[in-house]
Formats: C-alpha cells, structure tokens, sequence
C-alpha cells in the first residue's frame, strides 16, 4: 500500500536560493499518527506549508523534490488543481484557534463554509452535526461565537472544518502548543480517535518530544531543515542515536538530573543563511570532532527500523544508553 504522504528530496528555498528545508524526506501511512519534532526555526512548518502548496511569505517556494498524495505528485499540479487538492484531501489545523475564526460569526457557519464552496450547502446543517459530534462538541455548539467557546473547544472546531471534506491527511502544526496541559490531553486524545474511527493520516508537528510519546507511532526529528533521525517512537525513546535527539529527550528530564546529563543543548538554531560546514548540528554539539563533524556533513543512513545523520551515532547512542 502507498503512503498517503510521501515527500521525497523535499527543497524549499527562499529567492536568494537560501535553503529553509533541504532534502527532506518522510512519509505517513493510512492510519498512522506521525511526528515531526524540532526546536522553533529548524523548518517544520515550512516543510507543512510545501505539502499545502501555500507558503506564508511570498519569498519562499518549492526548489525540488516530489509530494506526494495517494501516489499523485502534487508540485507538478496546475495551482488550481492543487488548490482543489488542498481543500478536500488534505485538512490543516495551526497553533493558535482564534486567528482562524471569524469572531462575527457563529462557528457552525464558519464549519459550514467547506460544504457551501463545494455547492452541498443543502447538506450543511447535518453534517455540521456530525463534525462536531466527531470532534466531541455538542450539536449547540454551532449557535456558539468564538468568543463563547475556550482555547480547547475552537480547537475542536477548526479540526471539524478540517475534517468536512473528509481528507485523507490531516496536517496539524503545534496544535495544542498554544492551551493548558490538560486541554493539550484532550487535544491528543481526539487526533487519536479519529486516527483509530476514520483511518485518518496524521502528521503532527510539535515542538515536543513529550506531545510525541503520547501520540505517535513513529517520529522524524528535524534540525537546521534537515531530517536528523527518524524512527518508530518507542525505539527513539529507548535508544536515541543523534545527539541533538538525545538534547530533545533530556530536556524532559527534572532540572536536577539535566544537570547531570551530558546533552543539555547550548544555543540555538543556526538561520538558514549561516548554515554551519560539517553537520549542521556540530557547534552544539558535545561529542563532536573537528573532523569529520566540522568538516564533512555527515549522510543519512538507515540504522535497523531507523535512520541517522551523524557521524558519531554509535557514540551518542552508548552515551546515552
Ligand atoms: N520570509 C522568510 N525569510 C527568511 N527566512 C525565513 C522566512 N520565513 C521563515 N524563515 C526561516 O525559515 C526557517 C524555518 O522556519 P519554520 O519552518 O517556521 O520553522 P519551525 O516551524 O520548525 O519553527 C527558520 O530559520 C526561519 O527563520
Ligand atoms: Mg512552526
């Protein structure tokens, strides 16, 4: 069976050719909640909008590589046609609910627009029952302004307008970063149940590994616009073997023993016009060598039901084990 997303050698460059995403490639399977983990600025988001079509900043574009959507690839679409692609086969849910909702509008109308655009606005008032009984809403709730409803709920509501044209895909970047932990649960929860109810694809971008572990069954670590590890979610927790992964994962840990630790990360993200030589990750880096880290930028490589980009991840992995 073909992935329902497939991005391959993805590039996404700004006019000066300046690389915000290089060479990604991941994919997600009918059924399956994937994770795309990263700190802010390592080009997640820039990785959703390529799948979408549809960059926020006129400077960016797609400068190579293939999307792929139940085997169709999509950069070789009309704009049109992608247009059409990226209403009813792909749905989308950001960080922050309120800046996609009309606060003049009651929220079943706004859930309701898909079902207008597509000419099945007869169908609309009992579909939009049905969205928000899926995404555990009250029917009442369509009567609901914005403004009535809490951080958690207009999430629930942006997720039925996503989910109306019945998508294939869901693409959900840092869905729960902007509520409370425990709305963040229900949250997880709901994008796990209709996984299980509908066969939904999932990819979710998160900025936390803890968000992952509750979630997906396999996870991409992206650093710098690059994949630096990937693999199924269990064995990335029991046996980390980049050490920027490793960073991520003792960033959970309590103050007390990440002072112990060897992998507190200093610093942050390079931009994307002062990329490093070597591997993007070297100056962060405690295990790294002047050569071949700083020298030579190290290939991905498959590491059993996983991959690594790191020349010295046997190391990071006995370090860390
Ligand atoms: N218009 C722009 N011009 C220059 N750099 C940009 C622009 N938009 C985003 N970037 C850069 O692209 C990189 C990736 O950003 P993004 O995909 O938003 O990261 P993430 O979602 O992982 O936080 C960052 O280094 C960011 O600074
Ligand atoms: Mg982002």
């Amino acid at each position: 069976m073909s992935p329902v997303l497939d991005i391959r050698g993805l590039r996404v460059a700004l006019r000066d050719g300046t690389r915000l995403v290089d060479d990604v490639s991941l994919h997600v399977d009918a059924g399956e909640i994937v994770g795309l983990v990263g700190e802010s600025g390592s080009g997640k988001s820039m990785t959703a909008y390529a799948a979408l079509g549809l960059f926020p900043t006129p400077h960016a574009r797609i400068a190579g590589g293939e999307i792929r959507l139940d085997g169709t690839d999509l950069a070789s679409l009309t704009p049109a046609a992608w247009r059409a692609v990226r209403g009813a086969r792909i749905g989308m849910v950001f960080q922050d609910p309120s800046s996609f909702l009309d606060p003049l509008l009651p929220v079943g109308r706004q859930i309701a627009e898909a079902f207008y655009a597509h000419g099945q606005g007869r169908e609309a008032p009992a579909r939009v029952s049905a969205l928000l009984e899926q995404v555990e809403l009250p029917a009442s709730a369509a009567a609901r302004y914005p403004h009535e409803l809490s951080g958690g709920q207009k999430q629930r509501v942006l997720i039925a307008a996503a989910l109306a044209m019945r998508p294939a895909l869901l693409i959900a970047d840092e869905p729960t970063t902007a509520l409370d932990v425990s709305v963040q649960a229900g949250i997880l929860d709901l994008l796990k149940r209709l996984r299980a109810d509908l066969g939904l694809a999932v990819l979710l971008i998160t900025h936390d590994l803890g968000v992952i572990a509750q979630t997906c069954s396999r996870v991409y670590v992206m650093y710098a616009g690059q994949i630096v590890e990937s693999a199924p979610t269990a064995a990335l927790f029991r046996a980390p073997r980049h050490p920027y992964t490793l960073g991520l994962l003792a960033s959970l840990l309590s103050p007390a023993v990440r002072q112990e630790a060897l992998f507190s990360i200093p610093g942050t993200v390079p931009p994307a016009r002062a990329m490093p030589d070597g591997c993007r990750f070297h100056p962060r880096c405690p295990l790294s060598l002047p050569d071949p880290c700083a020298a030579r930028p190290p290939p991905l490589r498959a590491h059993g039901p996983g991959e690594d980009r790191c020349w010295r991840a046997d190391e990071a992995a006995t370090a860390w084990a």
